[in-house]
């Protein structure tokens, strides 16, 4: 080969790396929990500002156990003024290309299933309501699919409501399940559902959990590394696990918080690489905008940038080793 077809074929091989800089669609991104605080802003506004890949409408925190599901989104909407008004608000964000999940549970319920029949009525029930595109309490969305955030009642079904879920999207249309446990382990009230394998989300909540949280008076995160290992190995391979975190200090009354710089310096670096990293989840939108914090972490979480800089210097080296063999005389 020529000289001139070597640096022909190295100008090439640069110009197909610069192709590659794009964040994918599978790429590490943030869920954001909205709508227990009227704090939050509207929903369209949330997804307007182009942080979140994943938005968690919380909650359905009524249901099962014959019980006639209520869902609770704080001063959004409710009996006072109807929670079909988020309709055009939830094909907004979807039109953006941001999922939209519909959260279980929360802290304040009451919720449970009371049989492995319970968990196929109210398996039913959301299919029908939220995930169908038939009217329901949202108006006639078809949602993005369902996350487990349970935090009370029972331990019991939760496994059989999962797979319940998943024969409905094996049948119909895909929809996306995720989970929301704490990072103590085993979780108490999702173990069992988490290792039928079926979530595609795993947000697990490393705050309000000192065992396993970061530590902001020793600026140490130990703990947090520790149990994110246990957690992404215990769902690998097909479930993609998220970093919980609180967006502030305040979300958080049993600690958990990292700072922005602590998260880029002392997290990220070594769980970024992590095969089933899917990107940092926050609790909660209202939080988020009263700190600022997505903001200033969102174009730090991204796999790829990294990835992008190693292929690309592998790219120029070989080139450069290849160019400068076939200049050299043997
Ligand atoms: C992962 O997904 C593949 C393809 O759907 C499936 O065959 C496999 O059993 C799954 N593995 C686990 C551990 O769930
Ligand atoms: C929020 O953070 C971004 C990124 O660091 C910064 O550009 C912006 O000025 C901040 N906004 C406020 C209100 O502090």
């Amino acid at each position: 080969m020529s000289s001139k077809m070597q640096t022909l074929m190295f100008l090439l091989v640069l110009t197909i790396s610069s192709f590659t800089v794009k964040a994918s669609p599978s790429d590490a991104g943030i869920a954001i929990y909205w709508g227990q605080n009227l704090g939050d802003g509207s929903l369209s506004s949330t997804c307007n500002t182009g942080n979140y890949k994943i938005v968690l409408l919380a909650f359905l925190n009524v249901f099962g156990a014959g019980r006639t599901p209520i869902w609770n989104f704080a001063g959004h909407c409710g009996d006072w003024s109807p929670c079909t008004k988020l309709e055009p608000e939830i094909n907004y964000c979807q039109q953006k290309g941001i999922k939209v999940l519909l959260s279980l549970g929360g802290a304040i319920g009451p919720y449970s299933l009371s049989s492995p029949n319970d968990a196929k009525v109210v398996g039913d029930y959301l299919y029908t309501n939220f995930l169908s595109g038939q009217f329901g309490p949202l108006g006639s969305v078809t949602l993005d699919g369902i996350d487990f955030d349970i935090e009370g009642g029972s331990n019991l079904y939760w496994d059989d409501l999962a797979r319940h879920l998943n024969n409905i999207r094996q049948q119909n249309r895909y929809f996306y399940l995720s989970a929301a446990p704490q990072c103590f382990m085993p979780d108490y009230y999702l173990d069992k559902a988490i290792k039928t394998g079926l979530f595609d989300y795993v947000f697990v909540q490393f705050y309000n959990n000192p065992p396993c949280q970061y530590n902001i008076a020793t600026s140490d995160a130990t703990l947090l590394l520790q149990s994110w290992n246990a957690w992404t190995s215990l769902v690998l391979p097909n479930n993609t696990v998220f970093l919980g975190l609180p967006a502030s200090p305040n979300a958080a009354p049993s600690g958990g918080y990292i700072p922005p710089v602590d998260l880029l310096t002392k997290v990220l670096p070594f769980i970024k690489h992590t095969p089933n990293y899917g990107g940092v989840m926050l609790w909660d939108r209202f939080n988020d905008v009263g700190n600022n914090y997505s903001n200033q972490i969102k174009v730090y979480l991204i796999k790829s940038a990294l990835q992008f800089v190693t292929q690309v210097s592998e790219a120029i080296a070989a080139s450069v080793s290849t160019a400068l063999n076939a200049l050299l005389p043997n």
